[in-house]
């Protein structure tokens, strides 16, 4: 295991072709236990399970579907299973299962989300489920192929979504006011830190519908909303942030305000931006951080 959160949130991708390699029985345990005791963001009840077996697998991989097709070889799949089929419970799903994803990443392991190249019918039939559980989401985990026709396979599908790319913070950070320009030029290294590491997390087709509003002072926080209803996306950007902020020394805390219309109002978001939620604390100094150490 290596590596901080900032710095596998920088090299994980998300991978489609795996190699014919399992993975340890106390990794598979320790992430399902990892997800067990991530922060949650609501009380909405959710786990996350696995499904074993490349056949099993391959049973609820889609073949066919949209530009992605198929996430081929992996010995593993993450179920995240939601108690209550709402966008709260979604945004939570994505808060949880991403501090997984990089955990496995930490450990050398490959994954994929995924919430369109999968029957969610057949996910649900190979999982044990309460009467009010719905699957909503799936991440494929092994260990990556490394033969060049992998990586020809992975290379295609990742220039169809352009998945490397990501937009610059200056179109993703607004200063203080939606639409005011915010530029990392003078700005706290550790709060561009922060917002380098939410600018790099996946989302669905890459589409980054994030947006943030920075307001400065004794207490930063940061206004996130979204440019389409994407609660998953939503919930995977929260914990990049903090993540990457609790290791800046942002003593910070995530305040949910889902479809608040009085947090678009504070910032003049226009009618088509999501209200999600704050993050607020301050970003410690460099000093501050050593000393209290
Ligand atoms: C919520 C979510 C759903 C996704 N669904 C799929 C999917 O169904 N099939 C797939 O191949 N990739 C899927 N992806 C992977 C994205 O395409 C990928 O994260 C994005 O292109 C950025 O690339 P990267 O993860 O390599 O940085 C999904 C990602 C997220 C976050």
């Amino acid at each position: 295991m290596s590596g901080t959160f900032r710095e596998t949130i920088r090299v994980r991708r998300s991978t489609r072709r795996y190699a014919d390699r399992p993975v340890p029985d106390d990794i598979l345990a320790h992430l399902l236990e990892f997800a067990a005791r991530t922060p949650r963001l609501t009380d909405v009840p959710l786990r996350v399970t696995a499904v074993s077996g490349r056949e099993r697998v391959a049973r609820i991989l889609a073949r066919y579907l949209g530009v992605y097709g198929l996430v081929q070889g992996a010995p593993h799949l993450l179920v995240g299973l939601i108690a209550e089929d709402s966008d709260r419970a979604r945004l939570d799903l994505g808060y949880v299962l991403e501090p997984v994803v990089l955990e496995a990443t930490r450990r050398g392991l490959s994954t994929c989300w995924m919430t369109g190249s999968y029957h969610p019918e057949r996910a649900a039939d190979e999982v044990e489920r309460g009467p009010n559980e719905v699957v909503a989401a799936t991440v494929a985990l092994g260990y990556a192929r490394e033969d060049p026709l992998a990586r020809i396979h992975d290379g295609a599908v990742r220039r169809l979504v352009a998945a490397h790319r990501r937009r610059p913070l200056e179109e993703i950070v607004f200063a203080g006011k939606w639409g005011v320009s915010w530029s990392p030029e003078g700005a706290d290294p550790a709060l561009v830190e922060v917002l380098e590491c939410a600018r790099l997390a996946p989302s669905a087709e890459n589409r980054q519908p994030w947006r943030f509003v920075v307001e400065s002072g004794a207490d930063t926080r940061l206004h996130l909303f979204l440019t389409y209803p994407s609660p998953i996306d939503a919930g995977i950007v929260m914990a990049h942030v903090a993540l990457a902020g609790a290791e800046v020394g942002w003593d910070g805390h995530w305040a949910l305000r889902w479809q608040d219309p009085a947090l678009s109002g504070a910032v003049s978001a226009p009618p088509g931006a999501l209200p999600v939620g704050t993050f607020s604390g301050s970003p410690r100094r460099h000093e501050d951080t050593k000393k209290n150490r």
